[in-house]
């Protein structure tokens, strides 16, 4: 059956000179299809790079609208058109502009989980993966709005050493995972490396020991001697980490970390997707002009592991 739908998706593909994109946390048999899987950074450089007419984005909107901003000439399909980031939408433009109003002199960063309106409101976005790297960058006194992720935006402000003007914004998939949770793990395989995304809760990223982005996760699980660790973030990531080192073993934290929108997309929606040339993502603009400054600043900065 699936070999059918497959070969259907390659007939598609070259019908439409499209390339199939997928984000670490994407359904595993998406992963497998997928001409490049990454984490948010790595397949934003690619979106800018790739020759391809059509770009099939298998994540979600904040992602496939920043390969939008970054790629105008081209057709981005987001396969559901309600795959979204509930932390993306933790903040409007409306909210940051009243946040800019409050602190008039200082920088904005924000997280690439963010809508493209938003991005066009901020100075610098990073990712995960260049955070600290894009904070660091930043004049020393200059104060720094950092939204919307307040996870993400504690572990910049600890590896900075600067005092961030944070947002309460927070990812329902990675608060899930416990400090309880960690601790049991640990008990079950005390010689594995605790592997934590920053999105995670501050007590779950005490207790591990590398935060790092899902792309960061799989060099490091790819460089280490260590042959068990556990796994602080979305479960979709552990089909990538067993695939690329079948030697190795890898725990879950939490069964329940799972991203509900991640899991949207479907190989009958990819072939929907390539049919109809659906859904279409685009951005005013006006405000693409004016997001693409920051994605700019993002996709230069790199992350130094
Ligand atoms: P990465 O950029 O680390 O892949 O993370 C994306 C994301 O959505 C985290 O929840
Ligand atoms: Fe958004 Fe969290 Fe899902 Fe990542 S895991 S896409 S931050 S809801």
């Amino acid at each position: 059956m699936n070999e059918q739908l497959l070969g259907k998706i390659e007939k598609l593909k070259d019908k439409r000179e499209a390339v199939i994109l997928a984000h670490n946390y994407q359904p595993g048999e998406i992963q497998d299809l997928a001409d490049f899987t990454g984490d948010s950074l790595g397949l934003s450089i690619k979106a800018s790079q790739t020759e391809a007419e059509t770009i099939i984005f298998c994540g979600v909107r904040f992602m496939a609208e920043t390969a939008a901003i970054l790629s105008p000439e081209k057709t981005v399909l987001l396969p559901d058109k309600s795959a979204g980031c509930p932390l993306a939408d933790m903040i409007t433009a409306e909210q940051l502009r009243q946040l800019k109003k409050e602190h008039p002199d200082a920088l904005v960063v924000c997280y690439v989980n963010s809508s493209a309106e938003v991005k066009a409101q901020s100075d610098y976005c990073c990712t995960s993966a260049n955070a600290v790297e894009v904070v660091n960058s930043l004049p020393k006194d200059k104060r720094i709005i950092f939204i919307p992720d307040r996870h993400l935006g504690q572990f910049v402000a600890g590896r900075t050493g600067r005092d961030l003007i944070l947002w309460p914004g927070y990812c329902h998939v990675h608060v899930v995972i416990t400090e309880e949770d960690i601790k049991n793990a640990k008990a079950k395989y005390p010689d594995a490396i605790v592997m934590a995304h920053p999105e995670c809760t501050e007590p779950v990223k005490e207790l591990s020991d590398e935060l790092l982005s899902t792309g960061q996760m799989l060099k490091f699980a790819a460089k280490s001697p260590a042959k068990r660790f556990i796994i602080a973030t979305e479960i979709g990531i552990i089909h990538a980490l067993k695939k690329q080192n079948p030697e190795s073993e890898f725990y879950p934290a939490s069964d329940r970390a799972i991203c509900p929108n991640m899991k949207k997309i479907t190989l009958d929606k990819i072939i929907g997707s390539l049919e109809d040339m659906q859904h279409k993502v685009t951005v005013p603009e006006k405000i693409r002009i004016r997001a693409k400054k920051s994605i700019d600043r993002m996709v230069e900065v790199l992350p130094s592991r």
